[in-house]
Formats: structure tokens, sequence, C-alpha cells
């Protein structure tokens, strides 16, 4: 198959590239490297041997947009493209709204015009917002709390009534948890521009020493260890996860959610143990007050994947801090400078 990815040249979004080539699918990647790297395609090019296009340029841009389905046909699509920093989109709520809703509607008139009806969509388990119980499964209310959430459950609900008026398109929105690691070649891996937000990148650039300490936001939640409890997913896990489900989209009609995580919560002092454990460091550490927004505990109800896509986690938390420390100690300047 011919699968048209948007935002591939990204973090999740190259490693996807990796498993739908090796899978045996052709791959044109669209991305405007506001985040990316052209770098990526060129080690995912290394990696499996085989070719990638890349058309750099804007989902929003329609005739753009158009030009790529003309030239390259696609049968289905990977949406990746879009901003992601829950922070950002408090600040700047309308480039959000623009370029994950904007952006994602402009996408699908153009498939609509070229007569593709099948997508997979980049969607968060931040959709739900606190929880009403553990883990989440499917089920559980949507109600997310920031204007990033919203665009996410936004885009959700385009894709529920694009398929809704026309029987021949399908669409699964997957449901992403906490993706961490990195391919194991440690060639490509994610790169985060200045401070990471994320817990996984800056335990990395403390280990390497890049930080002088990990500051942890809290440590006297009532579950656990007090620490807050996430489910991550190795990111070569996730990628799988997409072409399992492309191939679902035979069997399913219609707009399908579907979680993606492990359905387990390791805390943040559980992931520092195992990456001192996988990088033989010691992740200096101190404990700071609580990010606004943070909730004690978030972990999926993971069954659905395997019942609809036929997909679950093989990775656990050793492979994903062993994979990123292989790629942090190779790229210690991510794409910008690394061997
Ligand atoms: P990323 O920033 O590495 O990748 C996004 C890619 O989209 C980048 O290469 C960027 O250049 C490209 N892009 C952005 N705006 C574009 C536009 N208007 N036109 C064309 N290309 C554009 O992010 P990622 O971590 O790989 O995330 C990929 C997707 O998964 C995003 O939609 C994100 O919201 C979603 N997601 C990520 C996480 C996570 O923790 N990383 C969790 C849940 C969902
Ligand atoms: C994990 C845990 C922190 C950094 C975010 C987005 C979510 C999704 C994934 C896109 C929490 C703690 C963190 C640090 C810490 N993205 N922490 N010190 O907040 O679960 O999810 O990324 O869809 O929408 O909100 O992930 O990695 O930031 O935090 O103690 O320096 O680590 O408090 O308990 P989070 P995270």
């Amino acid at each position: 198959m011919k699968v048209l990815v948007t935002g591939g040249a990204g973090y999740i979004g190259s490693h996807t590239v990796v498993e739908l080539l090796q899978a045996g699918h052709d791959v044109v990647v669209v991305d405007s490297l506001v985040n990316g790297h052209a770098e990526a395609i060129e080690r995912v090019q290394d990696l499996t041997g085989r070719p990638v296009d890349l058309e750099v340029g804007d989902i929003r841009d329609r005739p753009f947009l158009d030009r790529v389905f003309a030239a390259h046909t696609p049968s289905a699509v990977v949406h990746f493209a879009g901003l992601k920093a829950v922070g950002e989109s408090v600040e700047n709520p309308l480039a959000y709204y623009d370029v994950s809703v904007g952006g994602s509607r402009v996408l699908l008139e153009a498939m609509d015009a070229a007569g593709c009806h099948k997508i997979i969509f980049s969607s968060s388990a931040t959709v739900y917002g606190e929880p009403q119980y553990l883990p989440y499964d499917e089920q559980h209310p949507t109600n997310p709390v920031n204007p990033y959430g919203r665009t996410k459950m936004m885009v959700e609900q385009i894709l529920g009534d694009w398929c809704a008026a026309d029987p021949a398109c399908r669409a699964i929105s997957l449901r992403y948890f906490n993706p961490v690691g990195a391919h194991p070649s440690g060639r490509i891996g994610e790169d985060p521009q200045g401070i990471p937000n994320n817990l996984m990148p800056y335990i990395a650039q403390v280990a390497v020493g890049q930080r002088p300490a990990l500051q942890i936001f809290e440590d006297d939640y009532e579950a656990r260890d007090g620490t807050g409890e996430r489910d991550y997913v190795h990111v070569v896990d996730l990628a799988k996860a997409h072409v399992a489900a492309i191939e679902a989209l035979e069997k399913h009609a219609g707009h399908q959610v579907v979680n993606v995580g492990r359905g387990q919560g390791v805390t943040v002092l559980e992931l520092v143990a195992a990456f001192e454990q996988a990088s033989d460091t010691d992740i200096a550490r101190l404990i700071a007050p609580r990010r606004a927004g943070d909730l004690p505990s978030f972990y999926a109800n993971a069954s659905q994947a395997k019942a609809l896509v036929g997909w679950q986690a093989e990775l656990g938390i050793a492979e994903m801090c062993r994979d990123t420390w292989n790629w942090q100690c190779r790229n210690p300047a991510g794409f910008g400078a690394s061997q």
C-alpha cells in the first residue's frame, strides 16, 4: 500500500515510517519541518534500505496537498502533523486550532478530492481529562482540560462526522498514552527543542550531563511511592500500532477510537531507577512543587487495541530506557551534530 504520512519527519512519525517500510508499504512524507528533521528521513532510508519521498510543505496549504495527492496517489494517510506542547497551547490557542483542527480539515478535503478514504489519526489520552475511574477505557468520558487536548477531541469529532457522511470513509484515532524511547539502532529518536517538557528526555539530558538535576514535580501523591504514575509506551511499539491500524481499516467501517498504552502505571521514581540501571549513571534529582495540571495516575486499559487492531505492546521499561540512553549518547545534540 502507498501511505502518505503527515509529520513523518517528527519523532513518532519517523519511527512509524520505518515500520511501514519494513512491513512492505511505500511511503511519502509531508512535513513542514517546523519541528521535524530532513535528516531523520535520510536516516530512515539508510536504516531500511528503502526510498522515502519527502514533500516539504504545510498541511494547511490545499494546493500543495492536491499536488502531492496527484503525484503519489496514496491509498491511506497516517496523520501526525500538528503542534504538541500543552503549555504553549494555553498561551497561543489559536495556533493550535489553526494547525491541528484547520490543518486536519484541509487534509480531509484534499483526501476527499483525491478519493483517498482511509486515515489513522494521532490522538492523545489527554482527551480523557481527570479520571472518573482507572484504568481509562475508550468509554471513559472525555473532558480535555487544555486547548491542546481540545484540538485532539475536535479532530476526533470531525473524523466521526466525515465517516458518517460517506460510508467509504474509514478512520482510527489512536489515543497515545506516554510515548518514549528511540529506535534500537540509535539513529532516530526524540530531539526536543530547548528544555524538555517531558520526563524521559529530561532524565536523559541529566544522565548525559547537559542538565544538573531532574526536578520531580511532587512526591506526596497518595498512590504508590508518592510520585506521578504514567503509562509509558515504547515508540517502536507505538509505530507498529499504526501499521496494525492501517491493516485493521480493511475490516472496520466508520470511526474507531483506540487506546495505545501498556496498561501499566510506572512512577517517576521507578522510571528514574530503571534509567539509572540502563545507563549505569546516577540521576541527580530534587523535589519540586506540583506542575499545574498534573494528575497523580494516568494509565490505559489497552484491551481494545488487541481486540480491534490486533496490537499489544511488547517492549518494557528496561528497553525504553536502554534505547533512549543509546540515542542520547550517540546524538548528544540531537539531529544537529551527531555521528
Ligand atoms: P513532532 O513535533 O516530533 O512531530 C510532528 C511533525 O509534524 C513535525 O515533524 C512537524 O515538523 C510536523 N508539522 C507540524 N505542523 C505541521 C504543518 N502545519 N504541516 C506539516 N507538518 C507539520 O511530534 P511527535 O511527538 O512525533 O507527535 C506526533 C503526533 O502525535 C502529534 O500530532 C502529537 O500531538 C501526537 N501525540 C504525541 C504525543 C507525545 O507525547 N509525543 C502524545 C500523544 C499524541
Ligand atoms: C510524566 C510524569 C510529571 C517532567 C504529557 C502531555 C500529554 C502527552 C504526553 C501529548 C508526571 C513528571 C515530568 C519533569 C517530573 N502529550 N515529571 N519532572 O504530563 O503525563 O503528558 O506528554 O499528547 O498530553 O501532557 O508527561 O513526561 O511531562 O510527565 O517529575 O521534569 O513525570 O509530573 O508525573 P505527561 P510528562
